[in-house]
């Protein structure tokens, strides 16, 4: 995973406009909700591949990063579970596609195994919030 990682650093790639490009074509509504797609897009592309990172390495501050992501995103609105998902799994598949060759199958079976770990600990978080807080809790669009 860090070789990959590397590699895209090396080549001088930033994986993070055409992974905003792809995931508004997907979701052309969720564009009004960015007021600053250029600062919102470094930090997210950048906290998503830290936590898939963090959760590779068995981290302990990546739980508690989730449960804040998932809070403060409610000021965003109801964020359904499957825009979500599909941030992630387009964050990895711009990683591969900007990774180039050096993207092998197991490069691709870690970072896929952290997407998977993250987008459930993205549904724990959401259903502790709920259960714990339930008229501050982010709004459930599911
Ligand atoms: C694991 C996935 C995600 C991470 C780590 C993440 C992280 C972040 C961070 C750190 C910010 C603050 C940016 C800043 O103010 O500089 C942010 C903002 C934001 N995020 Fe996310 N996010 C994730 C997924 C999502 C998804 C799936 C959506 C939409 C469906 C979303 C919508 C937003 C919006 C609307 C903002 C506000 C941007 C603005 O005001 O311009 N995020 N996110």
């Amino acid at each position: 995973m860090e070789a990959s990682l590397a590699a895209v650093a090396e080549a001088g790639i930033d994986i993070r406009l055409p992974l905003f490009e792809r995931f508004f074509a997907a979701f052309p509504d969720r564009r009004s909700s960015f007021i600053s797609i250029d600062a919102a897009s470094r930090r997210m592309t950048d906290e998503t591949l830290q936590m898939m990172f963090g959760l590779a390495e068995g981290a302990g501050w990546v739980w508690p990063l989730i449960a804040e992501l998932v809070f403060t995103h409610r000021s965003y609105g109801a964020l359904p579970i499957a825009e979500y998902d599909a941030f992630i799994d387009m964050t990895v598949a711009e990683l591969g596609r900007a990774t180039g060759a050096a993207w092998d199958e197991a490069t691709a079976a870690a970072w896929i195994c952290s997407a998977e770990a993250l987008k459930a600990m993205i549904r724990k978080a959401r259903a502790e919030w709920a259960d714990a807080m339930p008229a501050g809790a982010p709004q459930l669009a599911e």
